[in-house]
């Protein structure tokens, strides 16, 4: 493994291809700034979630897990005129973070943020209707991502896509006697996709500036 090689290639990547604008760059310097985690989507793994969201022409998103809006805001540029993203975060302090990045990025009327554990403010997306999403983005708590597909898969619909981060966690994906519950909930989500009639799903593997990881992929039929 050579990690100085992987984060080379992201930078040449983000700078041949990912343009980062003052809004995007405004995102990460607040988060830093801020002293948030940088475990945000690298610069091309946003762009492809963009181009997925492009690629349906979705109108409907739903994110988990806002950090400092980065993925958030690449998300929401895909969306055309009325489109709308829902994204759940856990923490009121990251959520401030995000709030004032993604009304720098002029989106503060797309983008809906609610705080607290997904879990808590699923129910109230429930009673209000919310849905069908064309794409959700689970990548906040690992060891709920099994709950969060099952959730997302309810309140999809044909040709939704479901998209899962960091589910390869430095390959420990294929350990079947792994005792962390966050890798159990990865094979556990792998398992459902597998049982799972209404969707057909790929992982891909990842190498970058995190490490080595991964994200899963299931279109609805
Ligand atoms: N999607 C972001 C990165 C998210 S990092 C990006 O790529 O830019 C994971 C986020 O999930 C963190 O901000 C963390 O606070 C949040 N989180 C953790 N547990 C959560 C929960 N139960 N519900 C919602 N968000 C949660
Ligand atoms: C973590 C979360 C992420 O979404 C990610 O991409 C990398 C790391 C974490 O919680 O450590
Ligand atoms: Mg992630």
């Amino acid at each position: 493994m050579d990690e100085q090689m992987f984060t080379a290639v992201d930078a040449f990547v983000e700078e041949t291809l990912v343009s980062h604008d003052e809004a995007l760059r405004g995102a990460l310097d607040a988060a830093e700034a801020a002293g948030l985690p940088q475990i945000q989507v690298s610069p091309p793994q946003g762009k492809l979630l963009q181009m997925l969201a492009q690629m349906l022409g979705a109108r409907t998103l739903l994110e988990f897990g806002t950090l400092g809006g980065y993925s958030t805001i690449l998300l929401a540029r895909a969306l055309p005129e009325g489109g709308r993203l829902i994204t759940l975060e856990a923490s009121a302090e990251y959520a401030e973070v995000a709030r004032g990045s993604i009304e720098r990025a002029g989106l503060g009327e797309v983008v809906e943020l609610r705080v607290g554990p997904a879990l808590e403010t699923l129910p109230a997306l429930e009673d209000e209707g919310a849905g069908p999403f064309d794409l959700t983005f689970i990548d906040a708590d690992k060891v709920n991502t099994p709950n969060y597909f099952a959730w997302a898969l309810d309140h999809s619909h044909p040709g939704s896509l479901i998209v899962a981060d960091n589910v390869v966690r430095g390959g420990t994906l294929a350990e079947t006697a792994s005792d962390d519950p966050a890798t159990r909930a990865q094979r556990r989500l792998h398992e459902m996709l597998a049982e799972e009639p209404r969707v057909t799903a790929t992982t891909i593997q990842t190498v970058g500036g995190k490490g080595y990881d991964g994200f899963t992929i299931a279109l609805v039929r």
